[in-house]
Order: C-alpha cells, then sequence, then structure tokens
C-alpha cells in the first residue's frame, strides 16, 4: 500500500497569519525521508491553501511524485497543464465547503470531464478520478478514459467515527446521527462493502485504486486489508497528529532561547 500524504493543512495554518510560516514546501524532504509514496496537494479554485507558486515549487523539487487535486473548470485544466504534476486527480469543488463533500458527478459532468482528461493526457499528465464507492461510477470512469479512481471514503470514516471515536471526521452529510448502534454496524459493514466492490471491480477494468478522505490512524486498518486498493491519500489526520508529536520540542527549543 503506498501513502500519498496531504500537506494542504500545512498551507490552512499559513494561511490563517497570511504570512509565509509554515512552509509547505519545507514538508516534502520529512515526508519523502519518512515513508511518503506520493505528496498530495489541492489547487483550489479559491486557492484558500495552496497558491499556483507553491504547487509549481513543490512538483519541482518533491523527491517523490505529486498528485494535484483539481477541479474541472477549464481554467483549472490549463494552469494544471502547464504545472505537469505526475498526476491529477479531479475532484468536485464547490466554494461554500470546508472540504470535498462527495465523489464527482462522472454522469452528469461527463463532457467536462471527458474534456478535461483528453486535455490532462494531451499534456502527459496521468488522471485519477474521486469517486463514491459505486459500481457505475467506476465503469462511467473507465468510459471516460480515466487511468485511475480514487475512491471517497468519507463516509466510511463518518459511521466508523460515529462508533468508535468521539471526533467526527467532518459533520457534513451525517444522516445516520440518530440511528441506534447495531444499525450504525450495518451502515459502517454497508460502507466497507461498497468501497470493497468497486475497488475489486476497478481492478478487474484495468483501472489502478487509490482511497482516501478522512481517513485516520483508527480506521485506516480496514482500508489497508483491502488488497486491491494500492494508495491511500491522507492529510488531516496526519497534519493534526504532527502538531502534538512536534509540540514538546517546539517548546523546549523556544524556553531554551528564553533562558537567560
Ligand atoms: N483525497 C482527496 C481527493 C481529497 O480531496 C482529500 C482532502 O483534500 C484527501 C484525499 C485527504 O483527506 P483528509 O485530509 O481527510 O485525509
Amino acid at each position: 500500500m503506498t501513502l500519498g500524504v496531504n500537506i494542504d493543512h500545512i498551507a490552512v495554518l499559513r494561511e490563517a497569519r497570511k504570512i509565509n510560516d509554515p512552509d509547505p514546501l519545507m514538508a516534502l524532504g520529512i515526508c519523502a525521508q519518512n515513508g511518503a509514496d506520493q505528496i498530495t496537494i489541492h489547487l483550489r479554485e479559491d486557492r484558500r491553501h495552496i497558491h499556483d507558486n507553491d504547487a509549481k515549487k513543490i512538483i519541482a523539487s518533491s523527491p517523490v511524485p505529486v498528485n494535484l487535486e483539481c477541479s474541472i473548470n477549464p481554467d483549472i485544466i490549463d494552469i494544471v497543464c502547464k504545472l505537469k504534476p505526475h498526476r491529477a486527480t479531479l475532484v468536485p469543488e464547490n466554494r461554500a465547503e470546508v472540504t470535498t463533500e462527495g465523489g464527482l458527478d462522472v454522469i452528469g459532468k461527463s463532457d467536462a470531464i471527458s474534456d478535461a482528461i483528453e486535455r490532462l493526457h494531451d499534456a502527459q499528465i496521468e488522471v485519477s478520478l474521486f469517486i463514491d464507492p459505486a459500481i457505475n461510477a467506476v465503469e462511467q470512469s473507465h468510459a471516460l478514459d480515466a487511468d485511475m479512481v480514487e475512491l471517497h471514503t468519507g463516509h466510511y470514516a463518518n459511521i466508523y467515527a460515529m462508533l468508535y471515536s468521539s471526533l467526527p471526521y467532518s459533520h457534513h452529510a451525517i444522516e445516520e446521527l440518530d440511528l441506534p448502534r447495531d444499525e450504525l454496524k450495518s451502515k459502517l459493514q454497508e460502507a466497507l462493502d461498497a468501497i470493497k466492490t468497486s475497488a475489486s471491480h476497478a481492478r478487474s477494468i484495468q483501472l489502478a485504486v487509490a482511497a482516501g478522505h478522512g481517513l485516520n490512524y483508527q480506521n485506516v486498518k480496514a482500508m489497508v486489508d483491502i488488497d486491491t486498493i494500492t494508495e491511500l491519500n491522507i492529510g488531516q489526520s496526519i497534519v493534526a497528529r504532527s502538531v502534538f508529536s512536534g509540540l514538546a520540542s517546539a517548546v523546549k527549543e523556544m524556553k531554551a532561547l528564553c533562558q537567560r
């Protein structure tokens, strides 16, 4: 299983102050030296975290391949074709959302997705589609000539969090909030089954399979056990954990400077 580390959240922290610290560029070496097989970044239309210049520098200097997530907006696709990441992952984008809220509408938006894929392929960029785990979405991704699909694990992560953790991955789209525990357990099984059957169907038609969204230190194991999934893209939980695993040395270093 390969690991793509999504470093957008480092830029989120930087943007909270609108300064240049922390710089997501500084994360590349640390991630690669510690097992990241890929760096994932999202160039959003509103540039709320990663900016064009970050993407340019990250693609130029990353020691591991860069997976650039983006919308199908033709202006963004123009930029991505020039940036030439190893891979583009097409995701739905809604300006009001806090994070990506669902898979691409591969059926309703098929013409626009097909145009984007063709242009990215012409620029020699591999294309993955971020889709909900459903057989028809997998088949449509194949028909649209995608190289890969990334299965949205947010629904699984939300139900898992409601059952086993006090920390939901996201408060959006939680329809099951009031369900009793045994019903939640069968919903979790349904969510897992949807991911498993979508992944094995994708593999059977030669699509590579990644998964991501809301994965964390508690819920990742079930994904690792699905052998038709070969890549996970994880951001929030890794950056959140690094705040606490790095806090002790950061405080110690500052305290040493404060001592006369
Ligand atoms: N995969 C895709 C397509 C995403 O949009 C994101 C979030 O930017 C992730 C994976 C990582 O999700 P998380 O930050 O919840 O781990």
